[in-house]
């Protein structure tokens, strides 16, 4: 809470006096010439550029989103395309001339090369907007659809609100973006839901059950992983588990880094194997694809709806420090202490290299950085880092459930999800958890070391903040499908149309949760969203992404 923090409160104070004065009409639809209702693009954008940081409020430091990094933000995803190229080997999008095309419009538009005025500004969305139509639907585009919310914004900051035309144009292309979105997460068929360990993936697994997604298994600890994949996490360094180990005792599952090489599938071979089960979802808990030996191979899967949730780096590592305290006190009982001759950060980090050292620089670049020792991660690696999270398709903030309820409805297309943040952790279990957590100037040192993954957390939320703009405004415009929020354990909730989830949740790490809705939910379900689109299909059809 230092002096530097020009924080995202007064950037919203700015823009809305500016719209005082500049505008009075600020409304959320206003009818054009031609009768058709209009989004108001900036009543969306002072909406949506609020982060709520109530959920947060005792980690340091994300309150401190500034003006600054907004622009640095925006910058860096101009400069994006090219150095994806000098970055990874697959990066579908920009094969497509199409796509340069539109990111030259956007460069244009956020005045780069030099200064437009409001008329050639409605003509430069409209000739983008019908590039965008022209895409090819078998990727949605994020790269894209992030650089054009990208220029839209540093308009908007340097010229202003957009006056009623170009506010209709710059909706007209925001509603572009979604309809290529919606259209190709029906072709491609699969949720890829890429699980960082403690960051809401039990919820969200769960979530889609609900909804009517079909996976191998909605159990605890199979948590829609597909066995034949091996996307398992690799948490314990095995060798000094081993080596602190009673005799006889049986090496549990979680035991596994180090010791455990990820018999790797390919993206076509994970297709195929989904489709002819008829599965929708799968969840990844280890790393991206197809960077074993070569980083640069680091890939999503270009055929599934990639899906990545962030929470915030202090939380989601106490959470799975004291997560995995619980997981040995309850394999070993009173055995457990052998495990721990202290609970220092010193001994966390030689027991989960991975998840105490920015576990989510890590997990978004492959094996061959999961594995690297703590000294050899750097500011290349953060780089590289932010360009995966562009190329997920989806991207939700555990701790934003607003905006999160936007992107469940309208960019993965399920009616049901939870009105509030709910992590797996039942209250045994952060009781027993909390023991096991180091001392708070350890504590203190420990969170020095995952600077550089909170770097790349405050990238990845203005990011999402941009995002969640192009899918409200679908909504506004009217193309979304309904959305009911329900809760966990019958009580009220928010929302109309609220429903309430029988079953029980965990109270042991490693419990089943057995989410149900009650009988005769009023709540109408779909069958996992967007991705079900064409799955009345019988045969594999030859369009079919893979
Ligand atoms: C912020 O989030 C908290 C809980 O997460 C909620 O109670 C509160 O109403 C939210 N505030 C706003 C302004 O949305
Ligand atoms: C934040 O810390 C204060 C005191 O340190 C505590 O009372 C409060 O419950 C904490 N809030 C959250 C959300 O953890
Ligand atoms: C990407 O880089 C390669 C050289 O590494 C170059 O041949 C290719 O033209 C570049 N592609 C684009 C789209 O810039
Ligand atoms: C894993 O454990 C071994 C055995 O105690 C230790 O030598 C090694 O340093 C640990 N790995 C890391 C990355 O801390
Ligand atoms: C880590 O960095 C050290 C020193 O720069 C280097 O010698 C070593 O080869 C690196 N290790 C890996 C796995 O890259
Ligand atoms: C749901 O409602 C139908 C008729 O409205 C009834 O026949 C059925 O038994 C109900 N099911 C449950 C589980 O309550």
């Amino acid at each position: 809470m230092g002096p530097r923090r020009y924080c995202l409160q007064m950037l919203i104070a700015g823009i809305a006096a500016a719209s005082l004065v500049t505008c009075s009409c600020t409304t959320t639809a206003t009818p054009t010439g031609n009768g058709q209702a209009v989004v108001d693009f900036d009543a969306i954008l002072l909406r949506r550029l609020i982060l709520n940081n109530s959920a947060t409020s005792n980690a340091t430091d994300v309150a401190a989103v500034s003006v600054h990094q907004i622009m640095e933000t925006i910058g860096y995803l101009f400069k994006a395309p090219r150095i994806l190229n000098e970055t990874f080997d697959k990066a579908p999008e920009l094969n497509n001339e199409l796509f340069w095309e539109v990111v030259h419009g956007a460069e244009a538009l956020a005045g780069i090369k030099g200064i437009l005025a409001e008329s050639e500004v409605v003509a430069l969305l409209d000739s983008m907007a019908a590039r965008v139509a022209q895409l090819p639907t078998h990727l949605c585009w994020p790269v894209l659809r992030r650089v054009v919310l990208a220029a839209l914004m540093q308009r908007r900051l340097q010229h202003g609100p957009f006056g009623l035309d170009a506010a209709a144009a710059a909706a007209r292309l925001c509603v572009r973006f979604f309809l290529l979105h919606r259209t190709a997460a029906g072709r491609k068929g699969i949720i890829d839901f890429f699980h960082i360990s403690k960051a809401g993936g039990t919820t969200f697994c769960q979530l889609a059950k609900l909804n009517g997604c079909r996976t191998q298994s909605f159990a605890a600890r199979r948590n829609c992983l597909i066995r034949e994949f091996d996307d398992v996490p690799r948490w314990v360094n095995h060798t000094l588990h081993v080596s602190l180990a009673p005799r006889g005792l049986r090496t549990p599952w979680f035991a596994n880094w180090g010791s455990k090489q990820r018999n790797s599938v390919s993206c076509h071979i994970r297709k195929r194997f989904m489709m002819r089960r008829r599965f929708n979802i799968l969840a990844n808990e280890f790393t991206v694809y197809g960077a074993q030996r070569i980083p640069r191979n680091a890939h999503v899967c270009p055929g599934h709806l990639n899906v990545l949730q962030l929470r915030h780096p202090h939380l989601r590592l106490r959470s799975h420090l004291m997560w995995v305290w619980a997981l040995y006190d309850h394999h070993f009982k009173e055995q457990a202490s052998e495990f721990f001759p202290t609970h220092g950060s010193t001994h966390w980090r030689a027991l989960l290299p991975a998840a105490t050292d920015n576990y989510y620089i890590r997990s978004l670049l492959g094996e061959s950085v999961y594995f690297l020792p703590p000294e050899n991660l750097t500011l290349t690696h953060l780089a590289a880092a932010r360009l995966a999270i562009t190329q997920f398709d989806v991207l939700l903030l555990l701790e934003q459930p607003s905006m999160n309820e936007v992107l469940y409805e309208m960019a993965i297309g399920w009616g049901l999800g939870f009105g509030a943040v709910h992590a797996r952790t039942s209250s045994q279990v952060h009781e027993v958890g909390r023991q096991g957590l180091p001392d708070s100037e350890d504590w203190k040192e420990l969170l020095k070391q995952n600077e550089l993954d909170m770097d790349l957390y405050r990238f990845g939320s203005l990011l999402a903040l941009l995002d969640v703009i192009v899918f409200d405004m679908a909504r506004e415009a009217g193309l979304g499908s309904g959305y009911s929020s329900v809760s966990a354990d019958g009580g009220e909730g928010g929302g109309a149309g609220n429903a309430a989830i029988a079953g029980s949740r965990a109270v042991n790490p490693g419990d089943d949760e057995q989410w149900e809705l009650p009988g005769n939910s009023t709540t109408q379900r779909s069958m996992c969203g967007f991705v079900s689109a064409n799955e009345a299909d019988d045969v594999l059809p030859a369009w079919l992404v893979v």
